[in-house]
């Protein structure tokens, strides 16, 4: 790989989900500059097929890879579990991938009871079953798709009723399990914290796995001479591909280019 250090990080996600791995792996590695694809036309991944979840991260991919894009972060856990094997084998980058976070749950449940919400593409994969099957045998794991949450928060209605109703559904079929543990197996979901908090008691700690991403990628960074170390002017891209000002309210940050394209 001829690759330089100063070339961006390129990440996708179905959606605006995956800007809360990019605020991980900006924090961590400020040096960077970085690509992301909000294939928001697309969302929700959770309900594709396979197929359609691997045709639409192939696309993804190639047009990260057309803007000179030097490692991808498949910042969507549906797109990892249903296609990361793929693009692995097919393009000659390096690709980081996020996975739920039911191996530390499961190291450290004291009830052997942990509680997952994903989509059900995730729910579905043969990753994640491979994942789940290795897991200590003693841990129960209960799962949960979070059906409509994605389409409310790309609708921008992270904070309505209507995600407080449907939210307190979801949880309340997890809950009732004696559950220490709440893994969030979905990009979207850490925008949801506080209000999960709300409902949910606060003995049941709530993980994610966006900074084992942010670790990982400055590992394999580091590991294929990849890591622009110095402290240079750096660009921060955001493209989506239907209205921009849902992604606008999550990046907050003036820092940043959010354009509109059609893809
Ligand atoms: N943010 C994504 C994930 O981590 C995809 C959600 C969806 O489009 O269904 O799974």
């Amino acid at each position: 790989m001829n690759s330089s250090t100063k070339q961006p990080i390129g990440l996708f996600d179905s959606g605006i989900g995956g800007t809360s791995i990019w605020k991980e792996i900006h924090e961590l590695l400020p040096n960077e500059s970085t690509i992301y694809l909000a294939d928001s036309k697309n969302a929700p991944y959770g309900q594709k097929t396979e197929d359609e979840i691997l045709q639409v991260s192939i696309k993804n991919t190639e047009f990260l890879l057309e803007r000179n894009c030097k490692l991808i972060v498949v910042a969507c856990n549906t797109a990892t579990t249903n296609a990361i094997k793929h693009l692995r084998a097919h393009y000659n980058v390096p690709f980081i991938g996020i996975e739920p976070a039911i191996k530390p749950a499961s190291l450290n449940t004291k009830t052997n009871t942990i509680g997952i919400l994903a989509t059900k593409g995730t729910l579905n994969s043969n990753l994640f079953a491979n994942t789940s099957n290795i897991i200590n045998t003693k841990v129960k794991i209960v799962e949960q798709i979070g059906e409509g949450l994605v389409e409310l928060i790309e609708g921008g209605k992270l904070d309505s009723s209507e995600m407080t109703q449907l939210l307190k559904k979801h949880l309340h079929l997890l809950t009732k399990h004696t559950i220490d543990y709440l893994v969030l197996g979905c990009t979207h979901y850490p925008y949801l914290i506080p209000q999960i908090k709300a409902i949910i008691d606060s003995n049941i700690n709530i993980i994610d796995s966006g900074q084992a991403v942010a670790k990982q990628t400055k590992k394999i960074l580091e590991k294929n001479n990849l890591l622009h170390s110095q402290n240079s002017k750096t660009e921060n891209i955001f493209y989506s591909n239907t209205n921009t000002k849902v992604l606008k309210a999550v990046l907050n940050n003036s820092n940043v280019i959010v354009e509109k394209l059609n893809f």
